[in-house]
Formats: structure tokens, C-alpha cells, sequence
């Protein structure tokens, strides 16, 4: 369905040269030199696949997702969707996919979302009884009506998110591409969403890729991801595996009543100390928190305790890096 073969972007980057202080001298000697900011992805998606992008900020999610839809053209390298290109084949194309970015409404800012989504039917030649079966689904699955006579700006992220979602599949398209669709959003919100984009994917049948730089948004959502750093695919394959290879260690941080020693504690590893505080990290599944806490508790009195779990950020730097192997943990 979707196909991507060494795909590759460029920006162009300027910079002065020094020691130029006139407009004029800097026009003649401003340099320029490209950034590649994708950087030869190739992969390929199926019908009905919900596929996860995950990455640190910069890493190249958003512009990969421009080239997907059309909106920016690729420095080289192909990509192409049912057999069109997005960029030559716009008017065919947007016919067929569904845009949402997190950061940016697609809707009329100050116009209540009923009349945003009639004039996208107008726009995209809806026929009447499909988009009123679809604006029924959404009205039930998004609880639309609570808001759909509000204008855009009045309404808080969450529900400009659903506003978005429903205005990106008003004409039932085959693919959905979502730029960080839970930016910004509560925990409820969040849990809304996912719970949404699930049932369109299983039900509808969409195709759905996504970016984002939640890892729970995948965890809870994707059977398939891929982890972008500086534009490459460091690791396309499944949620489960990665979770199991490198998302097990947690890290224990424990504050004591009174200074204790660096004392040895079983299945775990001492990795900071700071004053009555320590990080001990621990491999979630082979040893879980309470053992650790019931043997310190047992020695010394505990005043306060927190579990945290790897970040993203700190996965991909490892993976990246090659500190882990398939089978360690720490
Ligand atoms: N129009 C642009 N001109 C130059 N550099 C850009 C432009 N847009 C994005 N970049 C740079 O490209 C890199 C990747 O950006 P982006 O695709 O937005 O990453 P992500 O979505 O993963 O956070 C970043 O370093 C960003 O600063
Ligand atoms: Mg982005």
C-alpha cells in the first residue's frame, strides 16, 4: 500500500561567512550547505497496518509525514501510495488519505465545527448520505455534538483534536496520517483518542500512521513501530519486542529517614546516591519493586518512593548506541 524506498531530504541551511557586516557583502558571501534531515528511509506499510513513528524532537518524524502526504517534495528517493505519487498526484491523492496534525487545526478557527465540516463536505464533494452516516459514527464514537456548534478557538485541545480527527475522515479515507495527534493532551484526553483511532483502524479498516514521542501512545495503540533517530529507521519491528528488549529497566528512587550506606541489594543495581536518596535500578521482569522495597524497608525506615521507567529519549540514545543486546537488560 504504501512503499518508501531510500527516501532522502535535504534542507538547505544558510550561513554567513564572518568578518561581512554590510547587507550587501552578506548577500555575496552567505553559504549555504544541506542538512539531511531524512536520511535514506525505505520501508513499506500494509492495508490495515496501525504503524507507530517514535522519535526525539528533530529526528525527522514530521517532515517524513509531509513527504507521505504530499505536502513537501522529497530530495530523491520514491515514495508511493496505491500506486500514486503524493506530491505529482495531489488531486487524486488527498482524495485518499486523512491529515491531522497535532500542532495545527486544518479547521476554520473561527467557525463553529459543524460549518467547518460542512464546507469540507463541499470541498471534497461528499456525497449527502456519506457524510451523514459519517458524521453520525463520529458524533457517537467522538461525542461531537457536545461541541460542534462552538467556534474552533473557543474549544480545548482534546476536543480540537476530535474536531480534527472527524474532519480528516469526513470523506472515509483509505489511510490516516497523524503528526503527534496526543500532543498536549491529559491523560483522559489521551486515553479518548487512542481508544478512537483503535476502533477506525479495527472497524473502518484505516490504515493509520502516526507519530509521537509517547511511548505509551504505542504501547497501547501499535503492533508496529519504528524508531526514527537523525532520519534513519534504527529499529522497524514490533511494540512487544522492543518493550521486552529494552524497555524493561526501571529505576527505584527511595528516600530514607536518615543517611544509610551503599548497601548491596539483590537483583538490583545501586546507580546513584544522593544524600538520604538512591536510584536503584532493577529489571521489571525478573524482580519486581516490592521485593526491593520489603528488603531496604526491612533494614531502614523509607520516608518516600517513586518507580520510573526508561524514557524514550534514553531507549533510542541505547538502541542507537548498541549498549544493549538482544538479551540484557542493564
Ligand atoms: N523548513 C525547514 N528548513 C530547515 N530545517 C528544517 C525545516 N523543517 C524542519 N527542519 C529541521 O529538520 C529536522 C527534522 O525536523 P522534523 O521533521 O520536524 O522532526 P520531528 O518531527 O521528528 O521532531 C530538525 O532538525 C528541524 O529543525
Ligand atoms: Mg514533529
Amino acid at each position: 500500500m504504501i512503499r518508501v524506498e531510500n527516501l532522502v531530504k535535504e534542507y538547505k541551511q544558510y550561513t554567513r561567512k564572518e568578518g561581512f557586516f554590510s547587507p550587501i557583502a552578506n548577500l555575496f558571501n552567505t553559504e549555504f550547505k544541506q542538512k539531511r534531515v531524512v536520511d535514506n528511509l525505505s520501508f513499506e506499510v500494509n492495508e490495515g497496518e496501525l504503524l507507530g513513528f517514535i522519535g526525539p524532537n528533530g529526528a525527522g518524524k514530521s517532515t517524513t509525514i509531509k513527504m507521505l502526504t504530499g505536502i513537501l517534495v522529497p530530495s530523491s528517493g520514491i515514495v508511493e501510495v496505491n500506486g500514486l505519487i503524493p506530491h505529482i498526484d495531489r488531486k487524486k491523492y488527498v482524495q485518499q488519505i486523512g491529515v491531522v496534525f497535532g500542532q495545527k487545526t486544518q479547521l476554520w478557527w473561527d467557525v463553529p465545527v459543524i460549518d467547518s465540516l460542512r464546507l469540507l463536505r463541499d470541498i471534497y464533494k461528499i456525497p449527502e448520505n456519506l457524510y451523514k452516516q459519517n458524521l453520525e459514527l463520529f458524533s457517537d464514537l467522538l461525542s461531537l455534538e457536545q461541541f460542534q456548534h462552538t467556534p474552533v478557538r473557543q474549544l480545548s485541545l482534546g476536543q480540537r483534536m476530535r474536531a480534527d480527527l472527524a474532519a480528516a475522515l469526513l470523506h472515509s479515507p483509505k489511510i490516516l496520517f497523524l503528526d503527534e495527534p496526543t500532543i498536549g493532551l491529559d491523560i483522559v484526553a489521551k486515553e479518548k483518542l487512542r481508544t478512537f483511532i483503535k476502533e477506525i483502524n479495527k472497524k473502518l479498516k484505516v490504515t493509520v500512521l502516526l507519530t509521537t514521542h509517547d511511548m505509551s501512545d504505542l504501547e497501547k495503540l501499535c503492533d508496529r513501530m519504528m524508531i526514527i533517530d537523525f532520519g534513519h529507521a534504527i529499529y522497524d519491528g514490533s511494540v512487544d519486542d522492543i518493550r521486552k528488549k529494552y524497555g524493561t529497566n526501571r529505576i527505584l528512587i527511595i528516600e530514607f529517614e536518615e543517611h544509610i550506606p551503599d548497601i548491596d541489594v539483590p537483583n538490583a543495581k545501586l546507580i546513584k546516591s544522593e544524600g538520604k536518596r538512591k536510584w536503584y535500578q532493577f529489571n521489571r521482569v525478573t524482580t519486581s519493586p516490592s521485593n526491593l522495597i520489603n528488603f531496604l524497608g526491612s533494614k531502614y525506615s523509607i520516608t518516600d518512593l517513586t518507580v520510573d521507567e526508561p524514557e524514550i529519549e534514553e531507549m533510542v540514545r541505547n538502541i542507537y548506541q548498541g549498549k544493549y543486546t538482544t538479551s540484557e537488560v542493564f
